[in-house]
């Protein structure tokens, strides 16, 4: 069953309205914002357990839990921090980016009400340095608030005291990286630090700090308002909620939508894309949850329920749900080879299976994509991505290695196709 109109809680996404203070309570934000607060910690943290909304940036973490790591009382005298991740880096991400340009109001009354339940101070909106106009409506939104007195001092007449900085990243993708981003805020290089101690334990400034993404933010006071069980009630189990889906490639229309999470793919391409380019018949593979998920071969996808079990049992995850379509006119090992240059470009290089291995890896892809390579290398380069995955400090190397992996796995005929051929022309040439 498709989302029904009363049921989207990003009712401003296309910017048919404007983004302004007055045009988003008129949508329902700000209404009665300290009512929500009214409710208690514990409460509002429940209500976002019994939600089952997982949280929205990649990893899928259960949100209400990770509000409820953070300390109950300040232990020697720390603040808590609320660190909002609006670096959306990944390729083929681009939800929080319309959430931030067309309904900024609902991720700052989402902070506020995050904040208070996690006990903190204030929050931090880290938004990608490349989001230029974006930032300059989240500032103005911010400002709006403050000057409307629903944050600062007793924050919306709550009689709690909230804070929200923006703050500019500079372009590095792997500031996106919760610890990376905690970095560089504090002002120093971006780069991940081991983990654990997780940020709930040491984060900003050595302070309690709970990351979320922007889209789990900002759904929150709408699932209090309407409640965890309507929010519950879409999608299926371990699999709640609504979910902002980002469709680009070979389709007929792409777009951002949301949708009820477990919608099968090809209903969801059927119902807001126009279907595929040149017809269903045309379709090769699905990247389906931005560039660091495997991709799945078209067979595979068509019925598959989009959401992170679904996902999970054909090798590959809802991740971002950024849903990168190809059609048969794609070179898919050039397109996997591209990914793999990102991900060396993109290292932080401070740890040696991933500054080294990235860079190994992009150049027998590129071997691989010319041809220009012994047909035992595919299997050698499969084996490099498991030395590097899950032997490195932050996920970058997952990311690095899961797409080169889903390719030799889904379409090693290509590959062997291009070394036998190429092979031909040597040949031929001697
Ligand atoms: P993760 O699974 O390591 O952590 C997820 C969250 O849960 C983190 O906030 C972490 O602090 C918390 N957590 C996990 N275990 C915990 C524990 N035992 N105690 C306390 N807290 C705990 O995943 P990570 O590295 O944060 O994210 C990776 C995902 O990010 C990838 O799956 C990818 O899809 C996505 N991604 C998204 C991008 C974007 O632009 N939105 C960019 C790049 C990657
Ligand atoms: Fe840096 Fe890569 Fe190591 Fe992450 S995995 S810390 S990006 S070198």
């Amino acid at each position: 069953m498709a989302l029904a109109d009363k049921d989207r809680i990003f009712t401003n996404l296309y910017g048919f309205q404007p983004w302004n203070l007055s045009a988003a309570r008129m949508r329902g934000d700000w209404d009665n914002t300290k009512d929500l607060i009214a409710r208690g910690r514990d409460a509002i943290i429940q209500e976002m357990k019994d939600s089952g909304l997982r949280g929205r940036g990649g990893a899928g973490f259960p949100t209400g839990m990770k509000w409820s790591f953070m300390p109950k009382e300040s232990k020697d005298g720390r603040p808590s921090f609320l660190v909002i991740n609006a670096d959306e880096s990944e390729p083929g991400s681009c939800k929080d980016r319309e959430i931030i340009r067309h309904d900024p109001h609902k991720l700052i009354e989402g902070a506020l009400v995050a904040g208070f339940a996690m006990g903190a101070r204030a929050a931090y909106i880290y938004i990608r340095g490349e989001y230029i106009r974006e930032a300059e409506t989240l500032f103005a939104a911010v400002a709006e608030a403050y000057d409307a007195g629903l944050l600062g001092k007793n924050a919306a007449g709550s009689g709690y005291d909230f804070d929200v900085f923006v703050h500019r990243g500079a372009g590095a993708y792997i500031c996106g990286e919760e610890t990376a981003m905690i970095e560089s805020i504090e002002g120093k290089k971006g780069q991940p630090r081991l983990k654990p101690p997780f940020p709930a334990g040491a984060g900003l400034y050595g302070c309690p700090t709970t990351v979320n993404n922007v889209e789990s933010i900002a759904v929150a006071p709408t699932i209090l308002r309407r409640g965890a069980s309507w929010f519950a009630s879409f999608g299926r189990e371990n699999n709640r909620g609504t979910k902002l889906f980002q469709i680009s490639g070979h389709v007929d229309k792409p777009c951002v939508v949301e949708e009820e999470m477990s919608i099968p793919f090809r209903e969801l391409i059927e119902r807001h894309c126009g279907g595929i380019r040149g017809g269903w018949d045309n379709l090769l593979a699905v990247i389906p949850g931005g560039s660091s998920v495997p991709l799945v071969p078209a067979e595979q996808i068509m019925d598959a329920p989009m959401d992170f079990d679904g996902l999970r049992a054909l090798g590959s995850g809802l991740g971002t749900a950024a849903v990168i379509v190809m059609d048969k006119s794609t070179d898919i090992v050039r397109a996997i080879s591209r990914l793999s240059y990102f991900y060396k470009h993109e290292s932080c290089g401070q740890c040696t299976p991933c500054r080294e291995g990235t860079g190994w890896m992009w150049r027998v892809m590129e071997r691989l994509r010319t041809g220009d390579a012994e047909v035992e290398e595919i299997d050698m380069l499969f084996n490099v991505t498991k030395q590097v995955e899950g032997h490195t400090i932050c996920a970058l190397g997952d990311a690095a290695a899961w797409p080169i992996q889903g390719l030799i796995r889904h379409f090693r005929p290509e590959i062997e196709r291009r070394i036998a051929s190429r092979a031909d022309v040597r040949e031929a040439a001697e």
